[in-house]
């Protein structure tokens, strides 16, 4: 999908996102990843900084990235309802260009999946990271369960045409190909979304 018509999809969806911010599925999820962020963390896809809320406010400063205008917009909103000490980059993440070793978080939720190339966006994330920070990412992927994963893969191209992303990526084998040191996964909802926590490789 061109890079512009994906932009638009996502501008399209910002009151939705606004929307899921509360959504209580999630909530849990976000608390348990989101409060192992500390110092300058960077938040890739940041969309309508549904995060926020799950930061410890005092013990970090964020940089938040979209290539969405409706998005950044919103989660500046955000940002400022949770008084955080926080930055945006209005950029697609291909073109992003950062200090390597710069933050000690990289988070990503939900958003490897919009990404053309998540491997190569990984390794971005390791090269920003430094030595000793962290990589926090929940993220959704193929359902352990055949049945689920097969609906996954027939309903793909249906899902990116409307979401703009896809439903179908395999997070096991696209985090096992990157640079990424796991520390820990956790699978939940039959398998279907992932929390990581990771290191980055120097
Ligand atoms: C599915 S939403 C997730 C938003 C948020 N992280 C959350 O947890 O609700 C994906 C976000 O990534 C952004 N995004 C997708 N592809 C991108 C790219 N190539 N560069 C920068 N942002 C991108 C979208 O605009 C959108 O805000």
């Amino acid at each position: 999908m061109k890079k512009e018509k994906q932009i638009k999809k996502f501008d399209k969806q910002v009151k939705m996102y606004e929307n899921k911010r509360a959504n209580q599925k999630f909530a849990a999820l976000r608390n348990k990843l989101i409060k192992n962020a500390y110092g300058n963390v960077l938040e890739v896809g940041v969309g309508a900084g549904a995060n926020f809320s799950y930061y410890d406010r005092n013990n970090v400063e964020i940089t938040g990235v979209d290539f969405s205008s409706k998005m950044i917009k919103s989660a500046k909103r955000e940002a400022s309802n949770f008084q955080m000490k926080a930055e945006f980059i209005q950029e697609d993440i291909d073109e992003l260009i950062l200090e390597p070793n710069s933050f000690d978080t990289i988070v990503s939720t939900l958003s490897l999946c919009s990404y053309p190339d998540p491997i190569a966006t990984l390794s971005k994330f390791s090269s920003w990271c430094r030595g000793d920070g962290i990589i926090l990412l929940m993220e959704h992927g193929l359902s352990s369960n055949p049945l689920l994963s097969f609906t996954q893969k027939v309903i793909d191209p249906l899902h990116t045409k409307f979401s703009g992303c896809h439903c179908n990526r395999n997070i096991d084998k696209i985090i096992e190909e990157s640079c990424l040191q796991v520390d820990q996964i956790e699978r939940y909802w039959a398998d279907i979304i992932y929390l990581i926590r990771a290191k980055p490789t120097k």
